[in-house]
């Protein structure tokens, strides 16, 4: 469904900054990530980064999906091939993040398999340079789920 951004290509931040809203932010892991790209023709219109935590754990930093394309399947498709490749490189586990207020995201995460493993607590506050608001509330703290790989 999706291949591996090459080395050479632009990073496509349009995308990246749907789901970070910030540069500055998505700089501190986008260089020591697989970025997968999904494409209709020439245009690429969704992604998801994937990080090697340690040699047992791959993080989903980043995923998003154009706003025209949203709600069509595609995040809920990226999520299960993310965990297949994850899975082929011989992740044990995949970890995705998400904010505290981000409801639709918790929704879909859980509905792949991923289950609440622990809370960065204060992660938007210590690492962000302004404000985020989602659904009339501050992010605040970062949910980590988890999916066992096996
Ligand atoms: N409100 C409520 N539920 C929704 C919404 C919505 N606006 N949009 C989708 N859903 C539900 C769908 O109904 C579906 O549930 P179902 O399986 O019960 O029918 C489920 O979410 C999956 O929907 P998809 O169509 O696969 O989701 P989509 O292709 O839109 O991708 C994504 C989801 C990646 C979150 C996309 O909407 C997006 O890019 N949003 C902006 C960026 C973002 O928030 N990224 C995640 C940040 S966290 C991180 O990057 C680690």
């Amino acid at each position: 469904m999706t291949r591996l951004l090459g080395k050479e290509e632009p990073i496509p931040y349009n995308l990246l900054l749907l789901a970070d809203e910030f540069v500055e932010v998505i700089d501190k892991y986008i260089f020591d990530s697989e970025i997968y790209v999904y494409q209709e023709g020439e245009r690429i219109i969704a992604l998801y980064a994937l990080y090697k935590v340690d040699s047992d754990e791959a993080e989903i930093k980043n995923i998003a999906v154009d706003d025209e394309y949203q709600n069509k399947g595609i995040g809920k498709a990226l999520l299960k091939e993310a965990t297949t490749r994850a899975k082929e490189k011989g992740f044990k586990t995949l970890s995705i993040g998400t904010g505290d207020a981000m409801m639709m995201q918790l929704h879909l995460y859980q509905k792949a398999g991923f289950e609440m493993d622990m809370i960065k607590r204060n992660f938007y506050l210590d690492n962000y340079p302004a404000p985020i608001f989602e659904n009339g509330l501050r992010l605040k703290h970062m949910v980590m789920l988890k999916k066992k790989l096996e």
